[in-house]
């Protein structure tokens, strides 16, 4: 049994994992905006309220789990607010992008570093948008720049976090139906939480550190 934290769980990729670490017996606590009636239903542990752009509000939260061992922390909720050419790019939506996706989440590992165990792990749900190696078109470059911070903030825990026998990853889910794509993909979040369960499940310090899409391919930064 694991304590899970997750981040953005009451809905899409968020609620279809608190549904399966629930269902398999883990004890998920929900670190939410808005809750929803199919969170409750997981019996997951809800804090709602927490907007990842207020930084009093994440503060409160870690200072209400203070004490509480973590096993895995998933870093899932993001927003993804402009999807323009460089041109036409709404720099406030992109500030957004960053606030929300990579300033929040930052905040919100720092204040529950301390509760992590050893062999415990961090998890960041990015998108291969973040890739560099991989992008070869344009568009949505708040959203991107945020996710290839994301895998940044990954990769520099993992070295840092390392002698305390906690691990790090950065998983794409895949294209997923949700409020984000505006419910067009192919995979289910049914379907894209398991094989981030998966992914979360195989990480361990001698994998720390690295990108993955859930299904198992290695992405390249
Ligand atoms: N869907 C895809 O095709 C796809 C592809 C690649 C990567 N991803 C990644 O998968 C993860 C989950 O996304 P999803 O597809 O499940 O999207 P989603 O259903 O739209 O869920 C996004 C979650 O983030 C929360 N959120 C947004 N802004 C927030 C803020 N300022 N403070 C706190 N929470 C905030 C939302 O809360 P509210 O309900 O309160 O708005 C919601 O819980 C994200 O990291 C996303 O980047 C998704």
């Amino acid at each position: 049994m694991s304590v899970v934290v997750i981040t953005g769980a009451n809905c899409g990729i968020g609620l279809a994992l608190a549904e399966q670490f629930t269902k398999r017996g883990d004890d998920v606590i929900a670190c939410v905006r808005s809750n929803s009636p199919e969170l409750k239903a997981t019996g997951a542990e809800i804090y709602d309220g927490i907007d990842l752009c207020d930084g009093e509000a994440i503060q409160g939260f870690c200072e209400k789990i203070a004490g509480r061992p973590i096993d895995i922390l998933v870093n899932n909720a993001s927003t993804y607010n402009d999807r323009n050419l460089v041109e036409d790019i709404d720099v406030d939506a992109v500030r957004k992008e960053f606030e929300t996706n990579v300033l929040g989440p930052l905040q919100l590992t720092k204040g529950l570093l301390p509760e992590i165990v050893k062999g415990g792990k961090i998890v960041f749900i990015s998108s291969s948008l973040g890739s560099i190696e991989e992008n070869e078109t344009g568009s949505s470059v708040g959203y991107r720049m945020s996710k290839s911070a994301t895998n940044m903030l990954a990769k520099t825990l993992c070295n840092e976090l390392w002698e305390r026998f906690i691990s790090t990853t950065t998983i794409h889910p895949g294209i997923v139906p949700t409020k984000m794509s505006e419910f067009s993909g192919i995979r289910l979040p049914e379907d894209a939480a398991k094989g981030v369960i998966s992914r979360i499940d195989k990480l361990s310090l001698d994998t720390s550190g690295m990108f993955w899409h859930q299904d198992g391919r290695q992405i390249l930064w």
